[in-house]
């Protein structure tokens, strides 16, 4: 056994893209996606559980109430939290779409979705990202109840879906679109509901994912639903089923945060760090208003390199390489925060 797990090991040490964990005890984050900063407000979670699944021990009304609160907050008919937005998708994606279905899924979609994908028994197929004729050409060929599976701000990337015109596509197709706004939550839209809020599509939409451990700062996500497939994921959602349900406190903490979250300003201030950040250095892969910025480098050596000075200066960045993105892509994720100062983003910038 060991000798196989040592040689994987060993083959990816050799492409130089091995993972490690990293830490410090003090830096500037330029890492995390705390967007507006509403996980670094110190707070006192009570952390009882019902020690047991939502299912049986781990339901309460105080749960189903902060669930009524986020379907009426994001504008949905029905709203069902998860332990993680990595369970959310593992749910929806394996639960919802049936065997004679189909999934079309931009390839750059999180793994999150993937990993649901593959444990569906529908077939499912990948277009080139953000690419219409590509997505309109799988959707000629798509058979059964037919799914489209996109990003609306991609994590790696940090460009946006052409979230419109891909609803248009998916209505003349008559395909069900489903939008993991996991990046965008709290940062985009009125109140931080989204870009699906932003661009006036939530009714074109047939399932959102919100997660709350980034722009909310808190833990946990929600899919946006129609009160039937609510009904059909507690049933059917082996991700929700068959787990532990987070502390009860967790649920009216995400409530906090989410309303928090409507305070325009913290959005103002992040877009205006975002222009200031690009004033140096402007992403040609990212969105002009994106909170995550991507520097890209043709050496990975060189990539590696600037991260690790930018981490011994007192700086959290982190560089995304093979096999997080494709080989030859390595990156530099820059995130930014409204509680980032001028001035870091500036000595950031200066050492970029
Ligand atoms: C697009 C996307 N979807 C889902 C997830 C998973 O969310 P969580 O971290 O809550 O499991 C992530 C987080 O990395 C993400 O970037």
């Amino acid at each position: 056994m060991e000798p196989k797990y040592i040689r994987l090991l060993q083959e990816r040490i050799a492409k130089g893209s091995e993972r490690s964990l990293l830490s410090f005890d003090t830096a500037i984050d330029f890492w995390s996606n705390d967007y507006l900063g509403l996980g670094k407000q110190l707070q006192q979670v009570e952390l009882s559980s019902g020690s047991g699944s939502r299912l049986i021990s781990g339901n309460s009304k105080t749960i189903e109430n902060v669930e009524s609160f986020l379907a009426t907050h994001f504008k949905a008919e029905a709203a069902l939290v998860f332990n993680s937005g990595y369970d959310a998708n593992l749910g929806l994606f394996s639960a919802v779409p049936q065997k004679g279905d189909t999934i079309i899924y931009d390839e750059l979609v999180h793994a999150s979705v993937r990993d649901g994908i593959r444990l569906s028994f529908a077939k499912a197929f990948s277009f080139n990202h953000n690419d219409l004729s590509d997505l309109e050409a799988r959707l000629n060929r798509a058979e059964g109840t037919v799914f489209v599976a996109i990003e609306s701000i991609y994590s790696m990337d940090g460009d946006i879906a052409p979230l419109n015109a891909i609803a248009d596509l998916c209505e003349r197709y008559d395909a069900l679109l489903i939008v993991d706004e996991a990046h965008a939550g709290g940062v985009f839209g009125e109140n931080g509901i989204g870009l699906c809020d932003e661009m006036e599509m939530i009714p074109k939409v047939f399932a959102r994912l919100v997660t709350f451990g980034k722009g909310f700062g808190a833990h946990g996500a929600v899919v946006l639903v129609s009160k039937t497939v609510r009904s059909f994921l507690i049933n059917f959602a082996r991700s929700f089923i068959y787990t532990t349900a987070m502390p009860e406190a967790m649920y009216t903490h995400i409530q906090g945060q989410v309303l928090k979250a409507q305070e325009n300003k913290l959005r103002e201030q992040l877009q205006a760090h975002i222009r200031y950040f690009r004033s140096f250095k402007p992403s040609p892969i990212s969105a002009e208003n994106s909170p995550i910025q991507m520097l890209d480098y043709e050496e990975l050596e060189t990539c590696k390199a600037v991260a690790e000075r930018l981490q011994a200066a007192g700086f959290a960045v982190k560089a995304i390489l093979p096999p997080t993105v494709p080989a030859g892509q390595q990156r530099l994720r820059i995130c930014l925060h409204a509680f980032n100062s001028k001035a870091e983003i500036e000595e950031l910038c200066r050492l970029l």
